[in-house]
């Protein structure tokens, strides 16, 4: 088992010894999952298509003692997919853990005014760049016989997401890939979780007050704890569902939202 020759955990490294593979790691939630990875003990692949932040991302890791790795990759590619579980267990010997977490979002505008390239470009990325990142990393995961993945789907694949249909859809259709996949693979060693987030403090939110500067305070005021989340409060509930404290949670949509489904 190259790559993961440490049989105890160091203390306070959780993760010593394991490999995961974050995607969107470059902003935002993939960011912070990858960091809180890194400082865990786990050796991380940063995956996006953004070279700078990719790069950032990874030296950020690297000066804080941690290991790193950044493989430039559009999740949307099937050959850039296969290319990148590759350079990971050519460079770190194995897989054991995965967070699909790469997505758009969507302008915003009632679903009859949306067009249709609008809806190719997002469920290209949200739904097909999931369903490949699952395909080419569970192919890994059964040689090992063992891995965890972990879907970033939203409180918009549970619920309403009003003028954001085409994004409420695809996050959707990531809790049902999530657990089609957790029923296929459960006797594989293998489970599947996603992540139900609601606003969290990232570029892609900073990027939807931009086009309408009233969103901020509106979600504000829409969550229980009259505050968004901040991307490490995502990251924890990754880290925990890939970890063997969660070793009996398949195919669980876990809603990380302050509440705000729950009213
Ligand atoms: N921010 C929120 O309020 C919120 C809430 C619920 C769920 N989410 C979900 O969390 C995840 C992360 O969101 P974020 O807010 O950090 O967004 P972000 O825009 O800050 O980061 C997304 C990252 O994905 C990368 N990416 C986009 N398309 C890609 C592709 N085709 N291939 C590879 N990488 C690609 C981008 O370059 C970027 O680095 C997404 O799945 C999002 O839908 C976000």
């Amino acid at each position: 088992m190259k790559g993961n020759t440490k049989q105890q955990p160091e203390v306070g490294k959780p993760f010593a010894g394991k490999v995961v593979l974050v995607t969107g790691a470059a902003s935002g939630i993939g960011r912070a999952i990858a960091l809180a990875f890194g400082r865990s003990g786990a050796s991380v692949v940063v995956a996006d298509t953004s070279i700078e932040g990719g790069h950032a991302t990874a030296a950020m890791i690297v000066e804080s003692g941690g290991k790193a790795l950044f493989v430039q990759s559009n999740v949307t590619r099937a050959a850039d997919v296969e290319a990148l579980v590759e350079k990971t267990v050519n460079y770190y010997g194995r897989l054991d853990y995965a967070v699909n977490n790469a997505a758009v979002e969507e302008e915003g505008q009632p679903l009859a005014d949306a067009e249709d390239d609008q809806f190719d470009r997002i469920m290209g990325v949200n739904v097909k760049g999931v369903w490949l990142c699952m395909k080419y990393q569970l192919r890994q995961m059964l040689k090992q016989g063992s891995g965890a993945i972990v879907n970033m789907a939203s409180v918009s694949g549970l619920v309403a997401a009003p003028n954001r249909a085409i994004y409420g859809a695809s996050k959707h259709a990531v809790v049902g890939l999530t657990k089609s996949a957790a029923a296929e693979y459960a006797r594989d060693g293998i489970r599947v979780n996603a992540l139900c987030p609601s606003a969290v403090r990232t570029p892609m939110l900073a990027r939807m007050v931009e086009r309408d500067p009233g969103t901020e305070k509106r979600l504000e005021s829409a969550q229980p704890m009259g505050r968004v989340a901040e991307p490490v409060e995502i990251a924890n509930a990754a880290l925990w569902l890939c970890s063997d404290q969660a070793s009996y949670v398949n195919g669980h949509e876990l809603v990380v939202d302050g509440g705000f489904t729950a009213v």
